[in-house]
């Protein structure tokens, strides 16, 4: 763990760190799996690099990814309601904090009594979660580094009361429907009977909308896209040519998801671990899933977690919901 020296001198008093084990992944083996799908498959999860990283910051700045500015809109409106809805005292818990950004308004209105920031990326997780420490020194801050999306053995660390989990950023809608129920299933056990969960999902809309959002004028997500290519290179040693990809998005509203490809320009040869694949010229393969919701799917995902969801708000254009969920 390296951390900066100032932090180390410095570290805040309300300030908790909690390293939990790395779950060793044979990311060869897990790549040529998904590989091995119909349709040849990659896991979202290999985007987010530090380009990557950048990259998806340069989309929720672009005019046409709506999303993160429809969500800050919600947070803006309604910050009051939301603020009553959760209560004092609360222990906020973040899975996917990142910057910690996005939870600032929760911590500065609703005034909860701890924060749980929970990351992959450890390095980041401490210097987001010591600044947020050190700006809210009645906070007591409790950061986990961890894979949450492979079990929950830490949730021992998470202080006790009632316990709301924040999942913003429509980051649910990257996983399938049934997995979606699971984690929300999984959430419900983390935060109890007492407790609750602040969900925020894009919403089904008009195709031209959607498809605008994942395909931008100025070829940032094609960019974001390609790079996955780059990543896999460098976790697997495999010598895909990102360039030789072309960005597609396209909106199924039957299944309501975007399908984000990658779609070979020509025939291509890659070699991962000791395989070699071949992909023919327009053969795809498919890099992540973004679901939308209808305030139905949204009920019937509480319903999974045995919760009704009891509060939502909206933006001004009804293109983002936030929702709260709790034991009924
Ligand atoms: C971070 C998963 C919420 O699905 O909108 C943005 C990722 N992909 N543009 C989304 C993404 C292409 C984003 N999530």
């Amino acid at each position: 763990m390296t951390s900066t020296p100032n932090l180390r001198q410095n570290f805040p008093p309300n300030l908790k760190f909690i390293e939990t084990p790395r779950p060793v992944i044979d990311e060869t083996r897990e790549v040529l799996t998904s590989l091995a799908q119909s349709p040849p498959r990659l896991s979202p999860k290999y985007f987010y690099d530090s380009r990557g990283s950048e990259l998806f910051e340069g989309i929720t700045e672009l005019p046409e990814y709506y999303l993160t500015r429809a969500e800050a809109e919600i947070f803006d409106r309604h910050l009051d309601d939301i603020a009553k809805a959760l209560g004092e005292g609360d222990i906020i818990i973040e899975p996917g904090s990142g910057n910690c950004s996005k939870v600032q308004p929760l911590l500065e209105r609703a005034m909860p009594r701890a924060f749980v920031p929970i990351d992959i990326a450890g390095d980041f997780l401490l210097e987001a979660a010591a600044n947020t420490a050190m700006a809210h020194p009645d906070l007591a801050v409790t950061a986990i580094a961890a894979d949450f999306t492979q079990n929950w053995a830490f949730t021992e660390n998470i202080p006790q009361g009632r316990r709301i989990v924040f999942y913003p950023g429509s980051t649910l809608g990257n996983f399938d429907p049934a997995a979606q129920r699971d984690f929300i299933g999984q959430l419900a056990k983390v935060v109890g009977t007492q407790g609750g969960i602040l969900l925020g999902v894009d919403l089904h809309k008009d195709s031209a909308v959607l498809q605008r959002a994942y395909d931008d004028a100025s070829g940032i997500t094609a960019e974001f896209n390609r790079n996955m290519l780059a990543v896999v290179n460098a976790r697997t040693g495999s010598n895909f040519e990102p360039n030789n990809w072309q960005h597609q998005a396209r909106y199924n509203s039957k299944m309501r998801r975007i399908e984000m490809e990658l779609v070979a320009q020509s025939a291509q040869s890659v070699t991962i671990g000791t395989q070699t694949l071949t992909f023919a010229p327009g053969a795809v393969i498919r890099t992540e899933h973004s679901h939308k919701f209808t305030l139905d799917n949204i009920e019937d995902l509480a319903t999974a977690g045995g919760m009704v969801v009891t509060h939502h708000w909206l933006d001004s254009q009804s293109q983002f919901c936030l929702a709260l969920m709790q034991t009924a």
